[in-house]
Order: structure tokens, then C-alpha cells, then sequence
């Protein structure tokens, strides 16, 4: 029809140089996954062969076929990992591309591995499987931080700093004991991803398209072989189901976040103003104009890097959240939000693991800074309460008068005369100067959980145990 087809030549024109092809361009390049999913080849394969070979098993392929499918398989995984695999975008995705590879090798026998399978429980397995690898590699991960953490805690369990809160100085902790935190924050990142391997250890070949499958198939055979805990108890939700990658994302969004916190303090910490640390010249760099310069790039990184991965599980819940059940197209879009944050997540923790064990403590500043802002002022109140048995209401307002003094002297607690301090109260004995030392006050503070150098050493045994 002449109508038709010049309605078609002037759509094409619109659509402009970029698509000069015409629809069959723009439909291969929005729906093509092989650019990113050809990451999932080895999962791919190694489903394809638990797959055929318990199809042969169950008497639904011959074995001669099984084992001429899982020759090619072999074939199509060493050309993939030497690099001789040519990728088509024409055939879509990594599974067609092995797919179509192996019907060249194998001839028809090829066919017969697509028998009680889809492409939508093929996809959630090579993505459970690959998300279940990046979890096991994240335990791994945070374990070598933790580590590097307990190492540090333990050199560095009495040296003394100022604890902050609103980035004011607070109450002087130990350096050990601030370690310490990261080690419990770590910790339950720890925790979660266990918790997620767990959880997400089911199988979903078999699945098939989304009711199951006809075919005497054996979905325990093939859980097993894949080092699955069990099959999935429910076809539908199976191709539907992209929980596991969302949990990791949350997982590595809260690590990300646990990083990025502690990339701040590095910055903070680095500064001449603070000077609480050197960092090693292997994680900072110079400036090329201002050559007194050393930049904290690596910790900027890291904390950069927390925008990317929180922003893919925004994006992966968005992509969900309102898609009718079972599977549709949009989930083809978990894959690059996962394997970008798993490479942001693998590579701020690497970063951060190699600054903490490479990071020189500037003990002598991190004391200095501890003394000042009369970060023992609590201490003055509590012996108040103590020793003079004064209500803790009526000594703070007694020790707020004591700061004023010492504020208005432009000198420390400790290096107030007694007759002054007797003055604004009568109670106050020359003990008081005891607990007016930062050490003193962190090795009274030995409750539990508590910043003093005997509690610390406690903590670190705990979670060497557990390391
Ligand atoms: N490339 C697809 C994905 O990643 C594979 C599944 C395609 N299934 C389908 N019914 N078109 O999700």
C-alpha cells in the first residue's frame, strides 16, 4: 500500500541518523541484555548442564544426548573464558547466544535442552546463583575489615580521644573502643548477608515458564547439584521473584552507608586542623598545584561510591514495584544495578580494609584534642555524686559553674586551684583531681559495652571468637 509505506519512510526520518535503520535497530538495542548479562555465562552453563543431566536421568533425554550437550557446554565455557566467544546482540541474551552455540557444535541434539525449561526460571537461576557467589565473596569481605579493625583496636585499646557528638567534643573515649563500633557495624552487615545466603538458598529451575512443567522432572536432582538447600515451593512466584537481589542491595546500601560514615571520619581525621591520622601515601594523593597537599581521595571515593549503590536499589524497587505477577521484561533490568553496586561495594571495601591497616595514629594529638573543651566535666559531676553525695541535678549544675570558671581563666579543670573549686563548692576535696585526667575517666567508664581499656580488651576477645 503506497499510503503505508511512505507513513512508515517519514516515521523513520523523524526518528533521525542514530536509528537510521529503522524499528528492527531501535527493538534490538532496547531489548538486548547480552552487553551486561554475558557476565552470567558460567551460572548459565553450569544450570544447562545440572538441567540436562537430570533430564537424561529421568528418562526424558537419552544420556547420548545429555552427554553431547554437556561436551558443547564445556567447549562454549573455555572459548567464553579465553575470550574466543564471539556475543551476538542480534541473539538477545546470554542464553540464547549459548544456545545458539551449541547447536552449532552439537547439531539438533542442541534442542532438546530447552525440554521442561523456560528462559524465565533459566534467568532467575543464573541471577541467584550469581547474586549467592557475590554474598559469599561480601562475608569474605567484611571479615578481612573486621580483621583489620580488631588489629587496630587492640594496638590501641588505651589510647585515649575525644568521643564527639554533634562533632562537638563530648566524653574522652578510647581509639580502640571507636574501632570497636565499626566492628559491630560491620558486624551486623555480616550478620545480614548470612542471613540473606540463607534465605535465598532455594532453586528456581523447574520453574519453567511460571506454572511448572509436565515433564517428569526431578527439581530436587537439580537443587542439589547446584548446591541449592532445596527447591522453591511455588512456580509463580519463582519467575516473579527478585527479593534476593533486592535484599542484597539493602545489604550493601547499609554497608555502603557504614563505609561512607567512616570515610567521613578519615576525611575529618586527616585534616591539619584535627590531625588525628596520617594516611599512607598509598591511599591519598598529592594536589598538582599546592604541594603541600596529601588528599584523602580514597575515603572520598568510598563515600562516594555510596550514592551509586544506594541509588540501584532505588532503582531496582522502583523497577518492581508494579509489575502484575508472574515475569515481565523490566526485571532484565536487575541485572546492572547488582553487578554495579557488587563492584562499587567489593571496591570501597577492599579500599577501606587496606586505609584502616595502612593508617598511621597520631596518639599524641588524639590526646591533645581529648583534654581540651573540658571533655571531663561529666566526670567532676559523677565524683560529686560519689564522694559528696550531692543529687546529680544540683552537681551538674555545680560542675556547670566550674567550666565557667575555668572558661573564664582560659585554663583546664585540672589546673584549677583547689580554694577556687572549694569555693563554688565546699565538698570538694583535692581527690577530685583523680578523675579530672582523660585516662582516669576512661578506665572508670567499665560497664558494660563501656569505653575503659579493660572493657575494650573484653569486646576484642569477644569478636576475635567470632572472626
Ligand atoms: N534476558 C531476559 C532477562 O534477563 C531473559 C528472560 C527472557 N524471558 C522472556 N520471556 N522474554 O530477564
Amino acid at each position: 500500500m503506497a499510503d503505508g509505506s511512505s507513513e512508515t519512510k517519514s516515521s523513520n526520518q523523524m526518528w533521525g541518523g542514530r536509528f537510521a535503520s529503522g524499528p528492527d535497530a531501535i527493538m534490538e538495542e532496547i531489548n538486548a541484555s547480552i552487553g551486561f548479562d554475558k557476565k552470567l555465562y558460567a551460572q548459565d552453563i553450569r544450570g544447562s548442564i545440572a538441567h540436562a543431566t537430570m533430564l537424561a536421568h529421568q528418562g526424558i533425554i537419552s544420556a547420548e544426548d545429555k552427554d553431547k550437550i554437556v561436551h558443547g557446554l564445556d567447549t562454549i565455557l573455555s572459548e567464553i573464558d579465553s575470550g574466543a566467544f564471539e556475543f551476538s546482540r542480534r541473539l538477545e541474551d546470554i542464553h540464547m547466544n549459548i544456545e545458539a552455540r551449541l547447536a552449532a557444535l552439537i547439531g539438533p541434539a542442541a534442542g532438546r535442552l530447552h525440554t521442561a525449561r523456560s528462559r524465565n526460571d533459566q534467568v532467575a537461576l543464573d541471577i541467584r546463583l550469581w547474586v549467592k557467589e557475590e554474598l559469599q565473596k561480601t562475608e569474605k569481605a567484611l571479615t578481612g575489615l573486621i580483621a583489620a579493625f580488631l588489629d587496630r583496636a587492640e594496638e590501641h585499646a588505651e589510647t585515649v580521644m575525644p568521643g564527639f557528638t554533634h562533632l562537638q567534643t563530648a566524653q574522652p573515649v578510647t581509639f580502640g573502643h571507636h574501632c570497636m563500633a565499626y566492628v559491630e557495624m560491620f558486624g551486623r552487615d555480616r550478620a545480614r548477608v548470612r542471613h540473606a545466603i540463607e534465605h535465598m538458598d532455594e532453586s528456581p529451575i523447574g520453574a519453567a515458564a511460571l506454572a511448572g512443567t509436565g515433564f517428569p522432572i526431578d527439581r530436587h536432582m537439580t537443587a542439589k547439584a547446584l548446591g541449592f538447600r532445596e527447591p522453591t515451593r511455588n512456580s509463580i512466584d519463582t519467575v516473579s521473584d527478585r527479593d534476593f537481589a533486592l535484599e542484597f542491595l539493602s545489604i550493601a546500601a547499609i554497608a555502603a552507608t557504614h563505609l561512607s560514615r567512616l570515610a567521613e571520619e578519615i576525611v575529618i581525621w586527616s585534616t591539619p586542623q584535627f590531625g588525628f591520622i596520617r594516611l599512607s601515601d598509598a591511599f591519598s594523593t598529592g594536589s598538582s598545584i599546592m604541594p603541600q597537599k596529601k588528599n584523602p581521595d580514597a575515603a572520598e571515593l568510598v563515600r562516594a561510591k555510596t550514592g551509586r549503590v544506594n541509588g540501584s536499589l532505588v532503582a531496582l524497587l522502583t523497577v518492581m514495584k508494579g509489575l502484575p505477577l508472574a515475569y515481565s521484561k523490566d526485571m532484565q533490568e536487575d541485572k546492572e544495578q547488582v553487578f554495579d553496586a557488587a563492584e562499587s561495594l567489593e571496591l570501597a571495601i577492599a579500599a577501606m580494609t587496606g586505609m584502616i591497616r595502612d593508617v598511621t595514629i597520631r596518639a599524641d594529638r588524639m590526646k591533645a584534642a581529648a583534654g581540651s573543651g573540658y571533655s571531663t566535666a561529666t566526670d567532676l559531676a559523677d565524683w560529686l555524686v560519689r564522694e559528696a553525695g550531692l543529687p546529680f541535678r544540683d552537681a551538674h549544675h555545680v560542675t556547670g559553674r566550674v567550666v565557667a570558671l575555668a572558661e573564664q581563666k582560659g585554663c583546664d579543670l585540672a589546673d584549677l586551684p583547689l580554694a577556687e573549686l572549694q569555693a563554688i563548692n565546699s565538698a570538694i576535696t583535692d581527690k577530685v583531681y583523680g578523675v579530672l585526667t582523660v585516662e582516669a575517666s576512661v578506665a572508670s567508664r567499665t560497664s558494660f559495652g563501656g569505653t575503659a581499656p579493660s572493657e575494650v580488651r573484653k569486646q576484642i576477645a569477644w569478636w576475635r571468637a567470632r572472626n
